[in-house]
């Protein structure tokens, strides 16, 4: 039997209760990853976890808010304990707060700044000490966008946290290259997940039309490619950013969002 291609790797997931990181965090199982499963709604995280065990994959729930330091040192120090070592972090926990730009609170700004930012930044440090420590290397995933790449209406603090997250993967290889550990962002366009279908019921009607290939993505599109980031294939690519959007940001129509309540 081949040896699976994660064997022996353990990874922390943020945001993994449902969406892009539960498939990132399924696809790492079944390919041999110890996981720790992140979020910030215990029961999302405890069934999540207990559906990729069920699936034969090692996966302990570790609810909490992403971006509070003592649970992102919480989930590293849980890695160790559970798994001996930390070798992967995904930093998949994002908010999206929709709002006009001459409206848009202030509330809302510290918001997704803490979570996309600042949690992101935190976990990757976390992650790189204790990398660095173990001296074998390791893999630094950022959830970008986009919409960190291309302008999109009624996403300005969004937009800036992940065109802020694609900078620091790029600044980090300075720090983290000598420890062979690498850090890169995937940036998924329009993907179809329970919370883009809740905020858009027409959402995959939409986005086909206004896709190159013809749909919006799935987790499975976002996954594959956060995989392929994290796995000893990629192990010369760091500071990139893999866009994974069915050809949106060559052409990038907008939506029309002239029936969307923005807040
Ligand atoms: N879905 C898309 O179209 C899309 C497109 C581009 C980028 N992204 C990015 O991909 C990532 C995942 O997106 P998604 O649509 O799967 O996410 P989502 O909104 O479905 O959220 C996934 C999970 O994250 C959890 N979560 C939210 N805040 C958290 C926090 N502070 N700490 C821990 N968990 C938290 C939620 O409870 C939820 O279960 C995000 O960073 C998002 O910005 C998504």
């Amino acid at each position: 039997m081949n040896t699976p291609l994660f064997h022996n790797q353990v990874a922390i997931v943020t945001g993994a209760g449902q969406g892009i990181g539960l498939e990132i965090a399924r696809q790492l199982a079944n390919q041999g990853a110890g996981i720790i499963l992140n979020d910030i709604d215990p029961k999302l995280a405890t069934d999540a976890a207990e559906e990729i065990r069920a699936k034969g994959g090692e996966c302990i729930a570790f609810a909490g808010d992403s971006s509070d330091p003592e649970i992102i040192n919480g989930m590293v120090e849980e890695a160790v304990k559970c798994f001996g070592k930390l070798t992967i972090a995904v930093a998949n926990a994002g908010i999206t707060l929709f709002g006009d730009f001459f409206e848009y609170p202030a509330e809302s700004l510290r918001k997704v700044l803490h979570v996309n930012l600042e949690g992101s930044f935190l976990l990757a440090q976390a992650a790189a000490r204790q990398m660095r420590e173990q001296k074998s290397g390791g893999r630094i995933l950022l959830m970008s966008s986009v919409v960190g790449h291309q302008a999109h209406q009624f996403l300005g603090a969004y937009a800036m946290t992940k065109a802020g997250l694609e900078m620091l993967a790029k600044n980090l290889v300075i720090e983290l290259s000598p420890y062979g550990i690498t850090i890169n962002t995937v940036a998924p366009g329009a993907t179809l997940t329970e919370r883009t279908l809740a905020e858009d019921p027409t959402y995959p009607k939409t986005w086909s039309a206004i896709t190159p290939m013809g749909r919006p993505a799935i987790c499975e599109d976002i996954a594959h490619a956060a995989l392929f980031m994290l796995s000893p294939f990629s192990g010369h690519i760091t500071g990139q950013s893999l866009v994974v959007d069915g050809g949106w940001t060559s052409v990038s129509p907008l939506p029309d969002l002239s029936n969307m309540e923005v807040k």
